[in-house]
């Protein structure tokens, strides 16, 4: 960390699509007809990350999440051939839900999140039809009433599309998605590949529903103008500086992106920061790492990437931590929020504080940011505004999104 502080042009990694300079819309942020049209043509063709691989390990482990840009709920679970499989969570005789997991209890019983639960067979609790793992529906009482004609072969519970990347475990509405999840995720994906994520534990979780539209529930996370002044209490003397608002480079692929956070060299890291850095790593500027997967485009004063998977995911890493954000949206001004903290397991009591300062640094910085959410909604709804004079380049992200969520809406349903 040599660099001085002095003004800084961004690093742009790759070339920009076409962004409109000018002011955005409000309408996309509290509209209900348009956030139809999101679930649409955004939610339903799009890769959704909801889970790791390592939260259903064992064969006959499944979780049943709401999807609510669905209008669904599914269920995930890992079959006798130990594959990853999903299910609409609706049985196709009269359309109850299959499974109505009560098993909460642990750290993801969260019904916000998704609730887990274990067995061999799923029954459905009406007239009890009965699934196997593969979702293929098995013989069932009374068939020889069936009308001439029904297969039970064609009546398993109905599939969606489930792939791998890293540990993370994407959804797509489509059984036969046009892309496949790697084709979706590149090259973003690449820039992450050789980030150890296989070797970091789960240490805390995060949720809160919040009366927000997911868009601006997302450029909340997405941008750092706001730190210098919103961060000011929990971490000032990254705020201080203007220069802490404007990103040190940033990449667009596609329709994800990625920036690269600065962090000052000039920080004066608190006692217990000191202490945390002393025996372990934490969230807070220190020292830099060269494990792979991170600070991909060789920034000085470097702090962390934060990874924009579109529509609704982040992947934020830094040496010797990683954290997600899911943004699943409930209507166009509701939004469902979860943030997944993951490290290395401690393998010392001093280890084990430098996991707990890193908890409740970012647990103080994400009450800030989430302490704005529900009153701009509220204003955005008053139609008082009718565009928002976003910067050009330190929200550039927020441009982006905004462009991208254009595009894909208008791509379907041509104004
Ligand atoms: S609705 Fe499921 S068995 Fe009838
Ligand atoms: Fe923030």
């Amino acid at each position: 960390m040599t660099a001085p502080i002095t003004e800084r042009d961004i690093k742009w990694a790759t070339s920009l699509p076409e962004l409109e300079p000018g002011p955005i819309s409000v309408e996309p942020y509290v509209s209900p007809e348009f956030y139809q049209k999101e679930k649409r043509s955004v939610f339903k063709k799009a890769w959704l990350e909801v889970a790791r691989v390592d939260e259903i390990p064992e064969v006959g482990d499944f979780l049943v999440s709401k999807m609510e840009c669905w209008d669904s709920e599914i269920i995930l679970v890992r079959g006798k051939d130990k594959k990853i499989r999903g299910f609409h969570n609706i049985c196709p005789h009269r359309g109850m839900k299959v499974s109505r997991c009560q098993e909460s209890g642990g750290p993801f019983g969260d019904p916000d999140v998704y609730q887990k639960g274990h067995g061999h067979v799923f029954v459905c609790p009406f007239h009890g039809w009965t699934y196997n793992l593969d979702g293929s529906l098995r013989p069932i009482v009374g068939e020889e009433y069936m009308p001439e004609g029904f297969d039970r072969s064609e009546n398993g519970l109905p599939e969606i599309g489930v792939d791998v990347w890293n540990g993370f475990i994407f959804v797509n509405y489509q059984k036969e998605p046009e892309q496949s999840l790697r084709e979706f995720i590149d090259p973003l994906a690449q820039d992450l590949d050789d980030f150890p994520f296989e070797n970091f534990n789960h240490i805390a979780r995060y949720s809160a529903r919040c009366k927000s539209n997911w868009k601006a529930f997302i450029d909340a996370f997405q941008e750092a103008y706001h730190a210098v002044f919103l961060h000011g209490r929990s971490i000032p003397d990254c705020g201080s500086t203007p220069e802490y608002g404007v990103p040190n480079s940033v990449r667009v692929y596609g329709p994800h992106h990625s920036i690269s956070m600065w962090a000052n060299p000039a920080h004066q890291p608190t006692p217990a920061e000191t202490i945390a850095w002393k025996y372990g790593v934490s969230f807070t500027p220190g020292a830099m790492n060269d494990m792979g997967g991170l600070n991909p485009s060789g920034d000085d004063n470097w702090w962390f990437d934060i990874n924009v998977f579109f529509p609704n995911f982040f992947v934020d890493v830094g040496p010797g931590w990683y954290f997600t954000y899911n943004f699943r949206p409930v209507s166009e001004n509701e939004t469902v929020w979860i943030m997944n903290i993951y490290q290395k397991d401690a393998a010392t009591p001093s280890e084990k504080i430098a996991q707990e300062h890193t908890k409740v640094i970012l647990r103080d910085i994400v009450y800030e940011d989430l302490s704005t959410l529900e009153e701009a909604q509220q204003m955005l709804e008053s139609g008082v505004l009718t565009h928002l004079n976003v910067t050009n380049d330190m929200e550039v992200a927020v441009r982006h999104q905004h462009a991208t969520v254009m595009e894909w809406v208008n791509r379907d349903e041509p104004s």
